[in-house]
């Protein structure tokens, strides 16, 4: 029977176990968002995980939205990352980067000129951003002209075939928690009246065509996404989310992706908290395989695979705090809690000084 231990094989990536690091902003990158060699030791340090899902990193200088996030698109980014995935690649384990556009969830103190940040349509997210120089208000971003869209599509795909000179085993495109993709996706956020706005059909468009160009760039094989139908994180719903995220899955099924990757539920809250939708649905209309995520332990992770619901879990906060997941679970060893005050400031506390079981 399937569990947590059994290898598995994700479209061309091969996978030593189904315990997968789910994507952690962590804010470690030095000068101009280039990974340091604190980064590298600390993916290093979580190599035994089936799959290393990196935290999210922007694509292109606009698609940033927090301070000392690694980039993936510059040749001293490129060169970081590649300290990385030499060091993961050293000590067994696959690693796939995390491509991300932030959209409306940035500021003007971080764009490039101080621009307005983009966006689907002009709506300001509720609440406030850390930007470096403190916490300030959102800002009504610019929506997209229709034209520009060639451009950012191009841009995934360049982002992901920096990933690919960068060392990478892959990419997942990030098309959750309220950022771009997510923007266009959900109803709350996307009031365009263009090809891209109104239907569910519209909205997934930019989705589905940056997934396809992506998967031209690099391979289908080497291509996973990442969604999270119900997450209100960064001020986002949509009206009928069953709907429309049973939509978009019917359409992933002809490209073939190495992985889809699920956050399920509100985020932060008890399974019994959760929104309702029916994940099994989506289960059900998808061909490949399912990486589920939110709130899993050894026990409910197990579960998961054994009874089919999903083909790997991705564990975020647990190898956060420690590195040698695996071998825990294996041996039923007590687990190290996170730092949450050292989440995303600070150096090597709460980042890379987590104890390894000993004996
Ligand atoms: C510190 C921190 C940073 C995160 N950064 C990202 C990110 O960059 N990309 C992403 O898709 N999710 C991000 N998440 C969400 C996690 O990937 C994961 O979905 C969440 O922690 C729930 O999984 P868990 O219960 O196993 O921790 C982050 C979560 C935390 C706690």
């Amino acid at each position: 029977m399937t569990d947590l231990f059994t290898p598995a094989k994700f479209g061309a990536i091969e996978l030593a176990n189904r315990v997968v690091m789910s994507s952690l902003t962590r804010n470690r990158a030095g000068a101009g968002n280039v990974p340091t060699p604190l980064v590298v030791e600390y993916y290093r340090q979580r190599a035994t995980a089936g799959l290393i899902l990196t935290e999210a990193s922007p694509i292109c200088p606009e698609a940033h939205g927090y301070p000392r996030t690694p980039g993936i698109h510059t040749p001293e980014q490129i060169e970081g990352w590649k300290a990385v995935t030499a060091a993961v690649h050293a000590a067994g384990g696959k690693i796939a980067l995390q491509m991300w556009h932030v959209g409306r969830i940035s500021h003007p103190d971080l764009q490039p000129g101080n621009a307005l940040p983009v966006a689907p349509s002009a709506i300001r997210p509720a609440g406030q951003t850390f930007t470096g120089q403190g916490m300030k208000d959102f800002v009504t971003p610019r929506a997209l002209e229709t034209a520009e869209i060639p451009g950012l599509i191009a841009a995934y795909a360049q982002a992901a075939q920096n990933a690919m000179a960068a060392g990478f085993d892959g990419v997942e495109v990030h098309a959750g928690n309220g950022y771009l993709l997510d923007q266009f996706l959900r109803s709350s956020t996307n009031q365009r009246t263009d090809a891209y706005g109104g239907s569910k059909e519209n909205r997934a468009r930019l989705l589905l065509e940056v997934l396809a160009a992506v998967c031209a760039a690099i391979g289908n094989d080497r291509v996973g996404l990442r969604l999270s139908p119900v997450t209100p994180f960064n001020d986002i719903s949509d009206a009928a989310p069953q709907e429309t995220f049973n939509y978009v899955i019917g359409q992933l099924n002809p490209l073939k992706l190495a992985f889809l990757d699920i956050l399920q539920g509100t985020g932060g809250m008890p399974q019994e908290q959760w929104l309702p939708f029916d994940y099994g649905q989506l289960r059900a209309l998808y061909s490949g395989n399912l990486i589920l995520n939110n709130g899993y332990d050894f026990a409910s992770g197990q579960k998961a695979l054994e009874t089919g619901a999903a083909d790997a879990i991705a564990y975020g906060r647990m190898l956060l705090a420690n590195p040698d997941l695996v071998e825990r679970f294996r041996r039923g060893a007590p687990l190290n809690q996170p730092d949450y005050s050292k989440l995303y400031v600070g150096e090597e506390k709460g980042y890379t000084d987590y104890p390894f079981l000993t004996v």
